[in-house]
């Protein structure tokens, strides 16, 4: 259950009428419910308990401060992939002890800063990476904890751009290879090595491929355990799917209970990264229709929201709901939601039945927490838009709107050019 319903004919987000929030911020904007979020949180982290666990928030899905403060405060850490989420992640609260570090690309600079700032694990992803954190926890006169995060080649059967745990696949170490990069990182002198990685794909709507991996992994323990490598940390990684149209996930619950059941008695951590199951459903972007046009083949909803908001629906063919934030009960019919950007990629949905939107109407672009501002973008000019979270009968600005100072901040016209 999420808090985006309607009361009467109006779409409210928990006790506050959507539109209300619009006239005072403006659109589009991205709209997160608190009660959401807590909830989302709880019900992930909850079906561990028991277990020995961590929940570190995948904050790609969702970088804002606010957001990672409040599961901060739930007990949650983070999973990072760079420098820059590091540092938001420590700026909103987040315990340095709780922040895995993954990434196929991580930069001595990056690799530095983490060590300095004692985070918990990182998931190296190539024999290079392995040498280089030695390095650099050297230099620092640290030893930082390891883990490998290895490419299990099992097929999480979702989107091919989503899909990270084949052996095609850009990430990890091969699992066949993993132990003798095990065994070489093991005689490091600045590594503790101790970890074990792995995501293998998101929106992921089975457990066999998640028992699969697990599966794999255990092996690969018992494997490195006779050869004197004692894991501690398991961590498995995020890809959790959520309802976005039809798709039936199972519940947080029934995916823990998988785990638990794979897992059997051990005295592993057990390390965890959703972003999306938590992001995903807890928010909205509310978007305004400028203008209607039909052709002899298509009729359009032109709103002020566009791809550089929400790239999902291009770059993956996503389906994201669309629901009028007034629902009168008008007729329907089908219609490509289009937004201002000169691509034709530029859509929110297409050959989508809607209600007959009017211009100047309200509309909510369903599901859109997760990936849609951490993708957003200011192509065609256009500023980032505004974050706002509500709690109860209240709403908080989390992000302001971008200005068009924002967008030229840092450029600069050479002397030569004068
Ligand atoms: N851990 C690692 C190492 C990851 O790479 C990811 C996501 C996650 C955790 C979290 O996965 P989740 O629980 O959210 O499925 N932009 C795409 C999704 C890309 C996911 C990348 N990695 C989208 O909008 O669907």
């Amino acid at each position: 259950m999420h808090h985006f319903q309607y009361r009467g004919n109006t779409l409210f987000c928990e006790d506050i009428p959507i539109g209300t929030i619009a006239e005072a911020v403006g659109t589009p904007f991205y709209l997160y419910s608190h009660a959401t979020l807590t909830q989302h949180f709880r019900a992930f982290d909850g079906a561990f308990e028991g277990m020995n666990h961590v929940t570190c928030f995948s904050m790609k899905s969702n970088s804002n401060q606010a957001i990672l403060n409040l599961f901060a405060r739930e007990g949650g850490g983070v999973d990072i992939v760079s420098g820059g989420e590091l540092y938001r992640a420590l700026k909103a609260g987040v315990d340095p002890g709780k922040i895995v570090y993954s990434g196929v690309g991580k930069r001595a600079e990056d690799l530095e800063y983490a060590v300095k700032s004692d985070i918990l694990m990182f998931n190296t992803e190539s024999s290079q990476e392995i040498l280089r954190l030695n390095e650099v926890a050297g230099k620092l006169g640290k030893k930082a904890r390891v883990g490998i995060r290895v490419n299990p080649d099992v097929d999480p059967q979702t989107h091919p751009y989503i899909s990270t745990g084949l052996k095609e696949n850009k990430f990890g170490i091969d699992i066949r290879k993993a132990p003798e990069e095990y065994t070489r990182a093991a005689g490091m002198e600045n590594l503790l090595v101790s970890g074990i990685s792995c995501h293998i794909g998101s929106q992921l709507t089975l457990l066999s491929p998640f028992v699969d991996t697990l599966s794999r992994l255990k092996d690969l323990i018992q494997e490195l355990d006779r050869a004197g490598i004692h894991i501690e940390y398991l961590d498995l990684g995020g890809g959790l799917g959520i309802t976005y149209d039809q798709e039936e996930p199972p519940h947080p619950k029934e995916y823990a209970g998988a785990i638990r059941e794979g897992l059997g008695k051990n005295d592993l951590v057990l390390i965890l990264e959703p972003g999306r199951v938590i992001m995903g459903n807890a928010g909205i972007l509310v978007t305004k229709v400028l203008y209607t046009k039909a052709t002899d083949e298509k009729r359009f909803i032109i709103v002020d929201a566009a791809m550089n908001d929400l790239i999902r629906p291009t770059l993956y063919g996503s389906f994201h709901g669309i629901q009028p934030v007034d629902d009168s009960g008008r007729d329907k019919f089908k219609a490509d939601i289009v937004g201002p950007i000169c691509e034709t990629g530029d859509y929110l949905a297409r050959d989508r039945e809607v209600e007959a939107f009017e211009p100047g109407e309200l509309m909510a672009v369903m599901s859109a927490g997760a990936y849609g501002f951490s993708m957003s973008s200011t192509y065609n000019s256009r500023p980032r838009v505004a974050e706002v979270m509500v709690k109860g009968d209240q709403y908080y600005i989390i992000r302001a709107r971008e200005t068009y100072e924002d967008l030229v901040r840092g450029e600069m016209i050479p002397d030569f050019l004068r």
